[in-house]
């Protein structure tokens, strides 16, 4: 059987790093067929549209999509994009490597965000020169839809159970229908569960993230608290995404387009190949997926490491090691 994958590399240094991860994905015995796609700023130059109608069609028909990094123009490329491949959770590991330099070495958890809605639904008014509100989307569909994936999440990877982050004590009639509808899932499946309020979750992970693996969050705090994971583990080249849908996926590094090292060839390719083992896993090939993470961190331990890593190798040396590593 053959993959068909979209590859949109974007701006930036999502050009230097998308290729890299091709070419770890290229060098498995799996029958992938890329098709290469653009988005980003320098489409919209020409266009007027960041996201051109070929490139949606391609995310929302092939089983896969790698990504690299939009630039001004994210929102325009990442939102549709993440429609396109109807994608309801967004699984976001952050995790500190040996031999990387981090704040909080024993970090590593995942947060599996919902993505479809909450204050991010677009339902926003200006009623006034001095008054504009937001109208906050809370559905038990998606709620229950989000505490199914972290069930099966929390099984698969044999972990004890999983937190829920929210605020429900204010938030009562929108944070309350999550928690309550994640409670019930979670409840049903046999699968414990762990409360948060997810300001006081802010405090525990900078103090002590080993209290926590798995961690299940609406749309605006899954993205706030996973950057502030970040933060924690080494810098946004470390960090890898998953945008998860029923029958495609999104994957693409956490960090954006870098213009301040674009061109110059040192991007750290970490998130991105991990991004794409992440893919692997998605299409069922968790061997391959496994290999791809064995091969990334033996390389982050003592291999050469890019200048955002305290080295001086370029992104082409880093993905050579890597590929080393896994032949
Ligand atoms: P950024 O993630 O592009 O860069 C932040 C800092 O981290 C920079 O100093 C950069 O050099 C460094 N960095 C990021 N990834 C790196 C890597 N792989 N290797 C080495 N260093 C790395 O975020 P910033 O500067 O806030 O935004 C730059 C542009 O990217 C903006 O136009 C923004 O809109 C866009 N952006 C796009 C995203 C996406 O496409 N998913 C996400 C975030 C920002
Ligand atoms: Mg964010």
């Amino acid at each position: 059987m053959t993959h068909e994958i979209t590859v949109i590399p974007g701006d930036g240094i999502g050009q230097e790093v998308t290729p890299a991860a091709v070419e770890v994905l290229e060098a498995l015995e799996i029958d992938f067929e890329f098709h290469e796609a653009e988005a980003g700023d320098h489409v919209a130059e020409e266009t007027g549209e960041a996201l051109p109608e070929e490139t949606y069609d391609l995310a929302a028909s092939t089983d896969a999509t790698l990504f690299g990094a939009a630039g001004e123009t994210a929102a325009d490329v990442i939102l549709p994009l993440r429609e396109a491949v109807d994608s309801f959770v967004n699984v976001r590991p952050a995790k500190a490597y040996p031999g990387v330099d981090a704040l909080r070495p024993e970090t590593d958890l995942v947060f599996l965000r919902e993505n479809t809605e909450g204050v991010y639904s677009g339902h926003e008014d200006r009623l006034s020169d001095d008054l504009s509100t937001l109208t906050r989307v809370v559905t038990t569909s998606a709620s229950e839809r989000l505490a199914e994936f972290a069930c099966d999440f929390v099984e698969d990877g044999e972990y004890d159970g999983f937190h829920i982050a929210h605020k429900a004590n204010v938030m009562r009639e929108t944070d309350g229908r999550f928690r309550d509808a994640v409670l019930e899932v979670a409840d049903d499946r046999g699968v414990q569960t762990e409360e948060v309020l997810m300001d006081a979750f802010a405090t525990h992970v900078c103090l002590d993230p080993t209290q926590f693996d798995v961690v299940a969050c609406p749309n605006l705090a899954g993205d706030v608290l996973s950057d502030l994971a970040a933060g924690l583990v080494g810098g946004l080249g470390m960090l890898p995404s998953a945008n998860v849908g029923p029958d495609r996926g999104l994957f693409e590094p956490v960090h954006g387009s870098a213009p301040d090292i674009a061109g110059e060839g040192v991007a750290n390719p970490a998130a991105t190949i991990i991004s794409a083992a992440m893919l692997l896993e998605y299409l069922g090939h968790d061997e391959e997926g496994q290999a791809v993470r064995d091969a990334v961190e033996g390389v982050l331990e003592d291999g050469p490491r890019t200048p955002d890593l305290g080295g001086d190798a370029s992104t082409e040396d880093v993905t050579a090691a890597i590929l080393e590593r896994l032949n």
